[in-house]
């Protein structure tokens, strides 16, 4: 399996703020996610500042909506591979989340947009990867079964893996191989505040229990140095 990665979760509001931070880890961190709180204020404003940068931009806006919509929405999300001014060096969008409660149709409608587009566009595919259950939910009876079915389904609609917590990273693993991605967001270092986070793991953790993608917001973003603490889980990622 290739080397567990970490992505940085720009859950922040002014786009002064993101560009600093952004500057700051340019040398450290491959992998940006732009959610709702960045997209909303910013667009695609955003997306293309990194991606012009030659950043991979993983898109969390956990699509879900009728087939229909959810199609359009990642034919758009597609769209923003294509450099409005032709810049070489300009990164395709990388990743991008729908979410796994929107039903197998919707998930395969999902797909098949992503690479009917991308082949029109003659650009690389983004990943798409389905939205289980959130690791601010708390863990609950049967929430093991619930997770593992959401990706089996998201497997069996064609999508590129899951994300869950480290709690269910083993199972998902076990169950549906090696090829299948699983995005971790919910890691705490072992001195870090858990927020509204509930299923949380360390980094190591994740990594020892299979997933593929660190997900760390809160735990960078109100660090005292943010670089410093970006280094530190980089460092505990290597050991
Ligand atoms: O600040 P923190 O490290 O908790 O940020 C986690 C990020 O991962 C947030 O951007 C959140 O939206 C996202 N996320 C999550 N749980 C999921 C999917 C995404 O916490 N299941």
């Amino acid at each position: 399996m290739k080397k567990t990665q970490l992505i940085l979760a720009l859950d922040l509001e002014t786009f002064e703020e993101a560009r600093v931070l952004i500057d700051e880890l340019a040398d450290s961190v491959e992998i940006f996610k732009v959610g709702s709180q960045m997209f909303t204020a910013h667009g695609p404003f955003i997306t293309r500042y990194l991606q012009s940068r030659g950043k991979k931009v993983f898109l969390d806006l956990k699509f879900h909506d009728i087939p229909n919509t959810v199609a359009s929405a990642v034919k758009s999300a597609v769209g923003l591979s294509v450099s409005p001014n032709g810049d070489t060096g300009f990164a395709p969008l990388y990743m991008m989340t729908v979410h796994t409660v929107g039903g197998k149709e919707m998930l395969e409608a999902a797909v098949q947009a992503a690479q009917a587009q991308a082949k029109a566009l003659g650009v690389t595919r983004p990943l798409i990867v389905g939205v289980t259950v959130l690791t601010s939910t708390a863990k609950e009876a049967n929430l093991e079964a619930l997770v593992l079915e959401r990706a089996r389904l998201a497997k069996a609609a064609g999508l590129d893996g899951v994300v869950a917590s480290v709690e269910e990273a083993a199972l998902i693993r076990r169950e549906l191989g090696k090829d299948f991605l699983i995005v971790t967001p919910g890691i705490r270092p072992a001195d870090a505040s858990l927020n509204d986070q509930k299923r949380v793991a360390t980094p190591q953790a994740a990594i020892q229990q299979g997933s593929n993608f660190l997900v760390v917001g809160r735990p960078i973003l109100q660090a005292p140095s943010p670089r410093t603490a970006a280094l530190k889980i980089l460092e505990e990622m290597k050991r």
